[in-house]
């Protein structure tokens, strides 16, 4: 059923909203603490789609998970670096890319136990080879369809040696994947990226006892240095930055609107999203910033106000890269040309979203010139309401919601359950800031 969006005409968004928590970290916490021994408690997990794929995953090789519901902590039950049990069945990720990198590096290790990856229909579609190949390298086998690059994937579990390996692609799940093979194989692994992505990971592996050091020039470089084991530890989960784009950018381009995000992840390489809206002069205050568990932390106040148009380039994509979708809606109201460059990586993910923002916010009146690696936005446009569609990608049900406030008439949205893969309340959060 398409949901109405954009009837409400003239209310502006107030009020004070709490993200869910982080998916990356969330994920993480899951993996770690299956890996680790003893108990890992988890507070603040997000509780949807992606990180319940995750979960499915561990409990199927002989994990512990306690049910994952809001506002309850999670505990795991570590079973050790080379404790999972061989799978009865096939292992299915769903729409999670996070979760199924991650576990091709963390079950290519496993000698003498088999494993086979599937997913969802998007999933199924995307680029796996750039954790199979440099697993290859290590010494893992993997097997599938065009060549071991589209899921489903059988992992035969070998030992893994250690390399030093160059990733083409600036991407924290690639990264992540090498770093968790690393820590059973023989002699220690440098992944060099780059340019550097969200470095959850390396915070984490590091809290829970891995030897890891980081350097090179960005911190692009990462060593892991196998042998220790990790200890459960105590993880809080911040809110996720992603999840708080939606309201930065809603709050930035409503009329009238004045919104508290609290509890926001502020990890450095994820604030590209911050660092666009103040180029747009977009009116954004951090509050009461703290550290929590190893990871900074804040409040993000935002109101309405005129943006100017942005450029981003490749360099900024990693900080960014879930954020274009929404920041093209933002790109809308601005005043000039915003030109997204170096965004390639944003034709692989849940959807092709330069595509698939270009085909649904086209069909709300915004002009969006596509480029291979890119768009550029027109600003100044007023949108109007349409028939639109998810196309089943959780971000792009979110941005359109967003574009729909300031459109002008009412907007169908197609697929909207899709915003469940990484904010299942974000519908009834609009419903409520709707002032
Ligand atoms: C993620 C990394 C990003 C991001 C995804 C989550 C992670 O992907 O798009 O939503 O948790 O490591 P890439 O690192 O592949 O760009």
């Amino acid at each position: 059923m398409p949901l109405a969006l954009g009837t409400t005409a003239g209310r502006s968004l107030r009020g004070r909203v709490r993200v869910p928590g982080d998916k990356s970290i969330s994920h993480r916490a899951l993996l770690f603490g299956a890996i680790a021994e003893g108990t890992t408690r988890i507070e603040g997990l997000l509780p949807a789609e992606d990180p319940l794929s995750t979960a499915a995953c561990l409990r199927a090789m002989g994990v512990k998970v306690s049910p994952i519901e809001a506002g309850q902590p999670v505990l795991v039950q570590g079973v050790g670096l080379d404790g999972f049990q061989e799978p009865e069945s096939i292992l299915d990720c769903g729409n999670s890319g996070t979760t199924m990198r991650l576990m091709l590096g963390l079950l290519a290790g496993r000698q003498g136990r088999h494993f086979v990856l599937t997913g969802d229909d998007s999933l199924r579609r995307r680029p796996m080879k750039r954790v199979g190949g440099p697993l290859a390298e290590m010494g893992a086998t993997i097997a599938g369809r065009q060549g071991g690059n589209l899921a489903p994937l059988a992992i035969q579990g070998q030992a893994l040696r250690g390399a030093v390996i160059r990733t083409p692609v600036a991407s924290a799940q690639v990264k992540s994947a090498l770093l968790l093979a690393a820590l059973t194989a023989e002699g220690p692994t440098t992944v060099i990226e780059p340019v550097q992505s969200r470095d959850h990971s390396e915070r984490m592996l590091r809290a829970f006892g891995a030897e890891l050091s980081v350097g090179g020039p960005g911190d692009t470089e990462v060593t892991v240095t196998p042998g220790a084991s990790l200890r459960g530890q105590a993880v809080v989960v911040p809110g996720d930055i992603s999840s708080a784009a939606f309201w930065l950018v809603a709050g930035a381009i409503t009329p009238g609107a004045d919104l508290t995000v609290e509890n926001v992840g502020l990890n450095p390489s994820r604030t590209g999203i911050l660092d666009v809206l103040e180029q747009m002069g977009a009116q954004i205050t951090v509050l009461n910033a703290r550290d929590v568990a190893g990871e900074p932390v804040g409040d993000l106040r935002v109101t309405h106000g005129p943006l100017q148009a942005f450029r981003i380039d490749a360099a900024l994509i990693p900080r960014l890269v879930d954020e274009i979708p929404v920041l093209a809606v933002a790109a809308c109201c601005a005043d000039g040309v915003s030109r997204v460059s170096g965004a390639e990586e944003l034709r692989v993910k849940e959807t092709d979203r330069l595509a698939v923002m270009a085909r649904q916010l086209g069909a709300m009146g915004a002009r969006i010139e596509e480029f291979s690696d890119g768009m550029a936005i027109q600003g100044g446009v007023q949108l109007h309401g349409a028939a639109v569609d998810s196309e089943t990608d959780h971000r792009v049900a979110m941005s359109l919601a967003v574009a729909a406030q300031i459109a002008s008439g009412a907007t169908q949205l197609e697929r909207p359950e899709a915003a469940a893969v990484s904010y299942p309340g974000f519908w009834d959060d609009l419903e409520r800031l709707q002032a």
